[in-house]
């Protein structure tokens, strides 16, 4: 097993896009890809299965819609418990982690319904900065062609009007240089192969 040789800390790697974008698929591909080179790696994925993450499946089924503030904090506290618990650990024992999902969706989707964005940067200030923070660029059209055959427990945020503005967010983080964008149209395994050669250039810078 290779561990990433600064001493005690991985390669934090946030993958992200709107629903349909094949982020789940890629980000898995990627692990395979960094487990065969011999790397330390594992998946994970927000929102993660903690208890404030549940409590808002819970609070969905029995009022339906959600206020956006309502939204904003327990994503930001099943964070809070995902970064404490899963990812910080991990980095600290040199894995790399790959992490479908992170702060940018909470400023992308929860923005995407007029949540204030300087409020969601606030509540995550915790959420500590990833190495690369990727996104997957496809057009809107090829994301609902794609989410026709996904099963999702949380399509409630597939509404259309919202992953439109959804993405608008998402492009306006990729021009500030927040986020990487990677053309996501094209098949799997050039896509994956794209985000993979990017995170084995930051591998060799960092060594
Ligand atoms: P998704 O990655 O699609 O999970 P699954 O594959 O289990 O369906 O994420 C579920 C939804 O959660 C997605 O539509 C975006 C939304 N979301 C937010 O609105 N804010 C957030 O902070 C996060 C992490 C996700």
């Amino acid at each position: 097993m290779i561990v990433l040789s600064k001493s005690s800390t991985g390669l934090f790697v946030v993958i992200e896009g709107i629903d349909g974008c094949g982020k789940t698929t890629i980000s898995k591909r990627i692990v395979e890809k960094l487990d065969n080179m011999g790397y330390k790696t594992i998946y994970t994925f927000e929102p993660y299965t903690s208890p404030f993450s549940e409590a808002l499946k819970r609070y969905i089924e029995e009022y339906g819609e959600a206020e956006v503030e309502i939204e904003i904090l327990s994503m930001a506290l099943d964070r809070f418990f995902h970064v404490r618990r899963v990812i910080e650990p991990f980095l600290n024992q040199g894995y790399i982690v790959i992490c479908d999902r992170y702060v940018y969706s909470s400023i992308a989707y929860q923005g995407a319904k007029n949540g204030d964005i300087k409020w969601i940067k606030t509540v995550n200030r915790y959420a500590i900065k990833p190495d690369i923070a990727i996104y997957l660029r496809v057009p809107l059209e090829v994301a609902l062609e794609r989410l026709k055959y996904k099963q999702s427990s949380w399509s409630y945020f597939e509404k259309l009007d919202r992953l439109r503005r959804a993405l608008e967010i998402y492009e306006e983080l990729v021009l500030r240089g927040e986020l990487i964008a990677v053309d996501a149209v094209a098949d799997i395994d050039s896509v994956a192969m794209k985000c993979f050669k990017l995170i084995i250039d930051r591998i060799v810078r960092q060594k």
